[in-house]
Formats: structure tokens, sequence, C-alpha cells
């Protein structure tokens, strides 16, 4: 076991039915001067906006808003929101909304903070920031486990990077299953993949030799994959719903990382082809995962042999990862680029690769040529 130090500073409200009474309780106490921010259009559609609306003037706040944060959220949105902060003088940022308005808010409430260029600050100077707006968030997709953390996930268009940044814990998180059955089933399967994604990266990272942290994180993948069979037959499952809600916490909880050096190079990967093409994240993990593992397996054999045993219940490694490539097939995910109607020509393959930061962590760290590579088979 890696040395550790661990700390979780938000409190969550699990729970069918909690959304209402957990962010009335949690009113009472955030500040006078709230920014309601939301996603596109579907906290309309579903009528969380009046909900929402009326909790907040229930408990007598001020409202400023925030919406129209897309998918793969911008660092020109994050600059927009926090410049309403600043004129408005905010007191608390209120997230309503998948990882996409979740990982915007929390870097807005850093940008807010600070007087300089976040994105400067974070990568030429290298320094993490420590004073942020506080902010809370309600969860409507889950997958991401954005709610848990204190990271984020920016777009550069610009600079054509997608990268994590630094931004605060929310103060808390409300995962109530009930606010989720309003989004798309494909989205429902492809943020549950996520889930199985970041897992699977935390397990596949130092050290090797199975700790108890690998060994819950086990179980997490065992119960993604049986829930995530069981609602994509049947979307009605309310049980798996709310233990894919559960699982996406627990993937990103720093739980399951608790004395592991992670690399989420997979991530890394997907989220450049994500810069290049605005893809859907969980999608884009599923193109790539068995692509990635085949490459790597043989330089950590016996880690992916026991993940083939204890996860997949198959003999030996190569067998493990036809089995999460068959799941990925069995719950319509795509399994090509070509299925994400993405086609990419070589020089994009290679500016992609060349732009992907890979760090240290898995058993084997890539170089652009082996990304190519990857990208040529997943096509
Ligand atoms: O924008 P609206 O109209 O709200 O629609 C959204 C969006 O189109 C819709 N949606 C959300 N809640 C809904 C709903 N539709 C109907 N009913 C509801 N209740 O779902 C679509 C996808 O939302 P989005 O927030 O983009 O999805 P997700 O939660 O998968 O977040 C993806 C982003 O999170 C980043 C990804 O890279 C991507 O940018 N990640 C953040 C992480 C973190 N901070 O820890 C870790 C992840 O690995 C990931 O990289
Ligand atoms: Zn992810």
């Amino acid at each position: 076991m890696n040395k550790f130090d661990y700390q979780f500073p938000i409190r969550i409200h699990f729970g069918q039915g909690c959304f209402e009474d957990s962010l009335r309780k949690e009113l009472r106490s955030c500040g006078q001067k709230v920014l309601f921010a939301y996603g596109k259009s579907s906290i309309w559609r579903t009528g969380l906006y009046d909900r929402v609306m009326s909790l907040l003037h229930e408990a007598g706040k001020e409202v400023v808003e925030f919406g129209g944060i897309m998918p793969n959220p911008t660092y020109a949105k994050v600059q927009e929101g926090a410049h309403i902060v600043r004129e408005q003088k905010i007191d608390f940022i209120l997230a309503v909304g998948g990882g996409s308005v979740s990982d915007c808010c929390k870097i807005v409430s850093a940008q807010a903070r600070l007087n300089e260029d976040i994105w400067d600050y974070e990568n030429q100077k290298c320094l993490k920031p420590t004073d942020f707006v506080p902010m809370g968030v309600v969860v409507t997709a889950s997958g991401t486990g954005s709610e848990e953390n204190n990271s984020a996930v920016i777009t550069h268009e610009e600079l054509r990077i997608k990268q994590d940044l630094w931004g605060p814990y929310p103060e808390f998180s409300i995962l109530d299953p009930d606010l989720t059955k309003t989004v798309p089933m494909k989205q429902v399967i492809s943020g549950a993949f996520d889930s199985l994604s970041h897992c699977m990266e935390t397990y596949f990272g130092r050290p090797y030799e199975t700790n108890v942290s690998d060994e819950i994180n086990e179980s997490v993948q065992r119960n993604i994959i049986r829930n995530l069979r069981r609602i994509a037959k049947n979307p009605e499952d309310d049980f798996a719903r709310s233990e894919l809600m559960w699982d996406s916490a627990m993937a990103e909880n720093n739980i399951l990382k608790i004395g592991k050096q992670t690399d989420f190079q997979c991530h890394m990967i997907e989220h450049q082809l994500g810069a290049y093409t605005d893809c859907n994240h969980g999608q884009g993990l599923a193109v790539l995962h068995p692509t990635l593992y085949r490459h790597i397996y043989p330089f950590a054999k016996e880690k992916f042999t026991r993940w083939a045993q204890v996860v997949w219940f198959v003999q030996n490694a190569e067998d493990g990862i036809d089995a999460l490539e068959n799941l990925i097939r069995e719950v319509g995910l795509p399994t090509s680029l070509f299925e994400m109607g993405i086609s990419l020509d070589e020089e994009t393959v290679q500016a992609i690769a060349e732009s992907t930061i890979i760090r240290p962590g898995c058993c084997k760290q890539l170089t652009a040529e082996e990304i190519v590579e990857i990208f040529r088979k997943c096509i």
C-alpha cells in the first residue's frame, strides 16, 4: 500500500426522493446570494427548474441564473460564469446537472476568486487554487462521480485540450436516483460505463499487489456490471438505478484510490478525443478500453488475470478483456469510432496522440506512437 492522507469533506445526501428535503435543509445554512447553474435544456423539460426555484425562494435566497452549460464544458463558459459570480457578488453556487454542470461550476468557483487566469495558474505555474466560492451539487445524471471530488474536466477550445483542473470539493452533494429517470437511456448506459472505467483505471494503477482498495474495487466493478445489465434490460429498475448511482460515487470518492497511484490513461486519451470531436465521454471510453487493455495486459499479466477471474469469472486475461467487450456490445455501447459517427484522418489521430498527457501509474506508460496504433485499431 502506498502512503496516503485521506479526508472526505463532502456531505452526501443519498436516496430515492431525498432531493427536496435535502436541498431545503442545505439551503438553510448556505450563502444569501445564490448562483443557480444548470445545463442546456433538460432542467426545463423535467420540471426540475421550478422545483429548485421554489426551494430557493422558500429559503429567501436572492437568485442569479447561469444556464446553458454544455456537455464537455468549455473554458469560455467557465470565464462567463466567473464573470457573473464576481459582478453579482455571489455567495454560493448551486450546480444542478450532470458531470458537466458540476465540473464547470467547480472551476467557476475557483476562477472567481483568482486574480489571474486559472488555466495558466494550474498548468503553467503548476499551482492549485485554495480560495473558492462555496458550492453544492444536485446530481441529475450519474456516472462521472464529479460531485464526489475536487477535480473538473474542462475543454479549452482554442488550445484543443480537454483536461482536469483542480477546484473545490462541493460542500454537499444530493444524489436522488429519481432525478435521473428522465436521462436518455444512452446516457444512463454511458454514465454507468464511465463509472466502471473509473474503477478499472484505479485498479490497474500501482501497486499491483492486491490490497484492500483493490478488493473493494472488485466488488464495485461486479456491482456495476450486474446493474448495468439490469438497467439496460429494464429502465424502470429502481434498484439497479440506485445501485449505479452509488457505484458512481464509490468510484470517485477516493476510497478506491487509497494507497494507489492512478494515471487514468484511457481517460487521458478519451479526453483528447473529446477535445477534437466533442464526443460523449462514456462512449469514447467504451471504444478505447478493450483495445487499450489488449495492448497493455502483457505488462501486468498477473493483475489482469486476477481481474478476469474475480470480476468476470473467466480464467485468463484475454478472456477477461473479451468479456468486457461483450458487455459493451450487449448494453448497446459503441465498439468502434465508426459506430460513434467519428471518422479521423491520420493528421488528427497524430494530433490527438501527441497532445495526450500520459502520467505514470499504469503498467505501461504509452508513447504517442502507441496511442496512434490504438486509434488505428478502434476505427
Ligand atoms: O444539458 P442538459 O440539457 O441538462 O442535458 C444533459 C446532457 O445533454 C443531459 N441530462 C442531464 N441530466 C438530465 C439530462 N437529461 C434528462 N434528464 C436529466 N435529469 O445529459 C447529457 C449529458 O450530461 P453531462 O453532464 O454532459 O454528462 P456526464 O454526467 O456524463 O458528464 C460528462 C462530463 O464529465 C466529465 C467528462 O469528461 C465530461 O466532460 N468527467 C468529469 C469527471 C470528474 N470531475 O470527476 C470524471 C469523469 O471521468 C469525466 O471525465
Ligand atoms: Zn470518466
